[in-house]
């Protein structure tokens, strides 16, 4: 087994080479309806002849005509018919072999990496059948790259798109395109949302051709590339004075500026902003709004058919945070909710799942659902910023599941996270999800072996929500490594209870945060990122949590009155978002009958063993791992447990100086 197949992670025929049988002799691949120089068509066919040969070592016959192919030859029909859903696929079996039908080239190309999937997965040939439709027309990848090559929140190394303010454009690229198109991805922003430095350049005539060339690379994969944006270019490129959105100069100059993008880069998507945050600048500066803000520039790219994704990450993030009514969980509704209605068809608001900043455990935004009259789409994070940097264990899709899971009640029928996101509820036609990518030009492209597994699903679930985390995971194992059947069922459930261990030796009850600022890996309790004031957690000697409530932020009534009234009582919230709504005193009995107290120490202790029982549980399949990869996951594990228990010692140690209440069970709390 050699390790450079990492570089093609779950599309690595070769490895899968005698795993997998065929039944027949000969393959023929039939294309029927669709134009046979397509850009699309010709990656499908690539792709075929790639995988048979990988598989199987087989070359594959491309067929004019039904004649050409015999009783020893299976056929593959890749058919146009009008009536599938864009970007859908139905598998059937037939006579010869099987039949994909789609009505487009994305579609055709989802049927045929189907078709490979289930080959990987030990499926035989004429018993695939299938009928797919995407859940969510946008189906996106958030790079943040920088142009000097690195990368924001990048946990596997640097960009594979940017060094020294130049572009790779390369065989790997076209791996990755084709391993995103495999999952369903269909539009990846290449450049850091901080759009700062060379990367105002991109939509200058310093990199238009290099854009250009990788939009069309994308394109091969029905990929759309799309670039953040820097909203201060009319300053910064322009030479103006200001970028106030309602300024006529400023008007003409994007005009313009999108006249000549569009001229150069005519398959561009558009562009993702990222406006009065953090830094950025933005509309606020000039007394206008996010819409005013977001619609000029949505006015501004209609005649190219782009779109501009605008974000509702807006805070102020130098806000005193002790004053107790003040909340930076409130501020995303608080700034877009009163402007429902006002966006323009070509802007969509993504919106992060949680109302702070992808925690481990956080409630759902209620901006989602909350807007009623505008495109929105839902952002995650699979780069695991603030999960465990790539180096500790965790699977991020039963979180997801979660979030899409969750009933909002804007309406009657059709009310969930996934009903919301995809368009179905409102009707819109721009929709759906978005994650902030967890690659880099490490080999095996996502540092941890094990964080590939977040990748491939995140794609698999933007495209079908209603996979369960379980399916998901399965096929990543089944496609990426050669297990025996029991060990795969172990790496498997290994994924899926990775969050909730990471979640327990972390920062409990949905509290969040206490973690080491900037870095945000390994625990620092009251660490607080942006001043000096106070902590996140707002613990005293009694208790801890914050008081989200009537009586504190009031930020509970932000949601639907279902929602509203279980989260602004102690007693109906869900426990596992307590501490998120509520400041609950240490020796509070909760659910089971454990003090909270108690059960941050048993959590704590919980956490850490659990940690230790993946790294034995995976230490149990050496036999069937690349060595290699074994002992780079071994080395992780080692990594994660030593973070685990700085985890477990600082935060029961913190709470029992705080509390002065000992640990029921007497282990020590050092
Ligand atoms: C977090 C993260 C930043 C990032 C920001 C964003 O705050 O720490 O690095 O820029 O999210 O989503 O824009």
């Amino acid at each position: 087994m050699n390790n450079t197949s990492w570089t093609q992670l779950w599309l690595d025929y070769e490895k899968k080479r005698g795993k997998v049988s065929l039944d027949k002799d000969n393959i023929a691949v039939l294309i029927d309806g669709f134009t046979e120089n397509n850009r699309i068509i010709k990656s499908i066919k690539n792709e075929l002849l790639k995988a048979f040969k990988g598989l199987y070592g087989k070359e594959i016959l491309f067929a004019e005509k039904e004649s050409s192919i015999d009783e020893s030859t299976y056929r593959i029909a890749i058919t146009k018919s009008e009536n599938m859903a864009s970007e859908g696929y139905l598998i059937d079996a037939e006579d010869k072999g099987i039949v994909i039908n789609a009505s487009d080239e994305n579609g055709a190309l989802y049927g045929v990496f189907h078709v490979i999937r289930e080959l990987m997965r030990g499926t035989k040939l004429r018993e695939i059948k299938a009928e797919c439709k995407p859940s969510n027309p946008l189906r996106m990848m958030n790079h943040w790259d920088n142009m000097d090559g690195s990368i924001e929140r990048g946990y596997s190394g640097r960009s594979f798109f940017f060094e020294n303010d130049n572009f790779y454009i390369n065989d790997r690229t076209r791996d990755y395109a084709r391993m995103m198109a495999s999952t369903g991805i269909n539009g990846i922003v290449i450049n850091n949302v901080n759009v700062k430095d060379a990367a105002t350049d991109l939509i200058t005539d310093r990199y238009f051709f290099r854009v250009a060339e990788l939009s069309e690379l994308f394109a091969d994969y029905g990929i759309k590339l799309y670039l953040s944006l820097n909203f201060a270019s009319p300053i910064e490129l322009g030479g103006l004075k200001v970028c106030d959105p309602l300024d006529e100069e400023v008007i003409k100059w994007w005009d313009e500026k999108f006249a000549e993008v569009y001229k150069n880069v005519p398959l561009l998507g558009g562009f993702l902003v990222k406006a009065d945050s953090e830094g950025r600048p933005g509309p606020f500066t000039y007394g206008r709004n996010q819409a005013d803000g977001a619609n000029m520039l949505g006015k501004a790219i209609a005649p190219y058919g782009g779109i501009i994704i605008w974000r509702c990450f807006v805070y102020n993030c130098t806000q005193d945070w002790r004053d107790r009514k003040t909340d930076r969980a409130r501020a995303g509704y608080d700034y877009f909710k009163g402007l429902d209605g006002e966006f323009l068809d070509n802007v969509i608001l993504q919106i992060k799942n949680g109302p702070m900043d992808f925690q481990i455990r956080e409630p759902v935004s209620p901006l989602i659902g909350g807007l009623t009259k505008t495109n929105q789409m839902l952002e995650v994070q699979i780069a695991q910023e603030y999960t465990g940097h790539q180096i500790d264990l965790c699977y991020l899709m039963p979180m997801f599941k979660e979030v899409l899971d969750f009933k909002t009640y804007c309406s009657k029928d059709k009310d969930t996270v996934a009903d919301v996101v995809s368009g179905r509820t409102f009707g819109n036609k721009l929709a759906g999800m978005a994650a902030v990518i967890n690659t880099g030009d490490d080999t095996n492209w996502t540092g941890n072996y094990l964080a590939a597994a977040n990748l491939y699903g995140f794609g698999r679930l933007a495209y079908n929500t209603e996979l369960s985390s379980e399916e998901i995971a399965r096929e990543w194992v089944q496609m990426t490594f050669n297990l025996i059947e029991d060990e795969t069922d172990k790496l498997v459930s290994m994924l899926l209870n990775s969050r909730g261990i990471y979640e327990k030796y972390t920062s409990p009850l949905g509290i969040g945060w206490m973690v080491t600022p900037h870095d945000h890996y390994g625990p620092s309790v009251d660490g607080y990122e942006y001043s000096r004031w106070g902590t996140y957690h707002r613990a005293d000697h009694l208790g801890i949590g914050v008081d989200r409530t009537d009586k504190g932020t009031d930020y509970a009534h932000q949601y639907y009155p279902e929602n509203a009234e279980s989260y602004n009582d102690p007693d109906k919230c869900p426990e596992e978002l307590l501490l998120f709504f509520h400041h609950i005193a240490y020796d509070r009995k909760l659910g089971d009958g454990r003090t909270l107290i108690q059960y941050i120490y048993d959590s704590h202790f919980e956490g850490e063993a659990e940690a230790e029982e993946l790294y034995e549980t995976w230490k149990g399949m050496e036999a069937h791992v690349e060595p290699e990869v074994f002992a780079s996951v071994c080395h992780r594990f080692e990594m994660q447990i030593a973070n685990a228990k700085e985890w477990r010692d600082q935060v029961n140690s913190y709470f029992y100086r705080k509390s002065g209440i000992p640990d029921e069970k007497g282990r020590e709390i050092f």
